[in-house]
């Protein structure tokens, strides 16, 4: 190994001394009040389970280290947060002030500021911890709590402030007096620390209350009685919730979506009804884009710009291109759309169905693992599975490519420029040339070589005057009964 460079090393070191940041996330309660076998951290907003908001937001504060406190589903839970932070387990939860305890071990050796989160309160913004972390340093404080004033305090515990500045409890709901049940001032959940302060403390902490538990909120009332803790009111009471319940959980998308269309609209985007769309926190949509009333973009869909969506679509895991129109009654998955392309309405393109520039999809067709070049068009009832489409090709209505013979799927290959006519059976693994003709009501099982015709022939047969003498037959039979 070459040699190492100490003095670099300890310079940075020592530049970043003056103020560090850690961040402690606590994840390890199941959240009984779900009712869920899902463990509470793992429900998700906008489509990212709730410790991951926190991990996102925690993440934009640039802190030395991240803990996330694992307990119920901790496995699970350890995947979701992967590379992002240290995962420390709290086998047994004891309460807040035990699960912050467990996570010493990651922090071992660092000196600064301990931002406790809520692995359940995913709505905190940033800016607002940034703003907790100044008012905590240039306070010169221990312990600074954020609180937030809310109309049902229930469940929560209540901010109890003394006559003189700086003298402040926290009281759990299950230990309040009756008086202090009236109180609306509440805490969050979220904290600022000093370490040193923070470990010596927790390890002094008792659990005589009414849920024998250790409480990390008595930490404020030990700061407070060395003058040195503070409660900070959130600006944005919204930010605060904690998510108990499902009803919590619906209050908490609702209020993200509004944020996130809010986002969107900022940035060039209309939303023709806003009450019923439905934007993932990953998704991305271009400027000038019209989302119509009723539309979902699910996980990691991206819209490009001047595309025009007109409603009651569901697109998940979607690359649309510039100046797309999806008509109404979409549904997406895995797909991608080229620029141009015109898709519904009544269209279902299920994963890796991939159209080229300017394609046309009609209604009722449905694409799965094929790809369509620039030009051609599909436009009414048809299946086009595991098939190779080339340019400018014209897929007639009721085409079916027949890719399962019950044991495999098997390829279809179609050239450039090939015309399909109506109720075509493309029997795969089967091959089109370029420019070839099929004619309508074909049943296609060899290949057609470029600037051919196939059909089959199923000579038609007429009979003249034949209603006539039927409906005469059939009309006596009818008064006969
Ligand atoms: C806690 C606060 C309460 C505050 C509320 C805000 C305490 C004692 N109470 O109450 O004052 O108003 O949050 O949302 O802190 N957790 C663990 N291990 C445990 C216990 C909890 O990791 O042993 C985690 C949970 O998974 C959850 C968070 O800590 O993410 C909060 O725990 P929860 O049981 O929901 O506390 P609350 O009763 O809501
Ligand atoms: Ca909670």
């Amino acid at each position: 190994m070459a040699g190492k460079r100490p003095s670099a090393v300890s310079t940075r070191h020592r530049a970043n001394k003056a103020r560090q940041l850690a961040v402690v996330i606590l994840a390890a309660g199941l959240g009984k009040r779900m009712r869920s076998r899902t463990t509470k951290v793992l429900h998700e907003l906008a489509g990212k389970p709730l410790v991951s908001h926190v991990l996102d937001t925690a993440a934009e504060l640039g802190p030395e280290r991240v803990a996330v406190v694992v307990g119920h589903q901790a496995e699970v839970v350890r995947a979701v947060v992967g590379e992002r932070a240290r995962c420390v387990l709290q086998a047994e939860q004891l309460g807040t002030g035990h699960a912050v305890l467990k996570a010493r071990s990651a922090l071992r050796g660092f000196r600064g500021e301990v931002l406790v989160l809520c692995g359940d309160v995913p709505l905190i913004c940033a800016a607002t911890l940034r703003r907790l972390l100044e008012s905590h340093r240039s306070g010169g404080r221990l312990a600074t709590v954020l609180s937030m004033i809310v109309d049902e305090p229930a469940g929560y515990g209540r901010i109890v402030r003394g006559p003189a500045a700086g003298e402040v409890r926290i009281v759990e709901h299950r230990d309040t007096r009756r008086d202090e049940k009236l109180i609306d001032e509440v805490n969050t959940g979220l904290y600022c620390f000093d370490s040193a302060f923070l470990w010596k403390s927790l390890g002094s902490l008792g659990r005589d209350n009414a849920q024998g538990e250790y409480y990390l909120t008595d930490l404020i009332e030990m700061a407070a009685k060395r003058g040195k803790a503070a409660c900070e009111a959130l600006d944005d009471d919204d930010e605060g919730l904690g998510v108990n319940s499902r009803l919590d959980l619906a209050e908490a998308e609702a209020l993200l979506q509004e944020r996130i269309l809010r986002g969107w609209m900022e940035r060039g985007v209309t939303f023709i009804d806003p009450a019923t769309a439905y934007v993932s926190a990953a998704a991305k949509i271009g400027r000038d884009t019209v989302i119509g009333p009723n539309t979902r973009l699910e996980g990691d869909t991206r819209i490009g710009s001047d595309c025009r969506l007109d409603g009651s679509s569901y697109l998940r895991d979607t690359k649309v291109g510039t100046g797309v129109h999806l008509r109404w009654g979409v549904v997406t998955d895995s797909a991608e759309i080229g620029p141009g392309a015109k898709v519904g309405p009544y269209a279902h393109l299920r994963p890796e169905a991939e159209l080229g520039r300017d394609v046309h999809i009609g209604n009722f067709v449905e694409v799965k693992k094929s790809r369509l070049g620039r030009g051609s068009k599909a436009n009414h009832l048809a299946y086009i599975g595991d098939a190779t489409i080339g340019r400018d090709a014209n897929i007639g209505a009721g085409t079916i490519t027949c890719n399962y013979d019950g044991f495999s799927k098997h390829p279809t290959v179609i050239g450039d420029r090939v015309q399909i006519g109506s109720d075509t059976q493309l029997v795969a693994p089967v091959e089109v040339g370029n420019d070839a003709y099929i004619a309508a009501g074909s049943t296609i099982t060899s290949k057609v070589e470029p600037g051919a015709l196939a059909f089959n022939v199923k000579p038609q047969r007429t009979r003249a005057d034949w209603v006539r003498a039927f409906r005469k037959r059939a009309g006596a039979k009818k008064k006969g009964k």
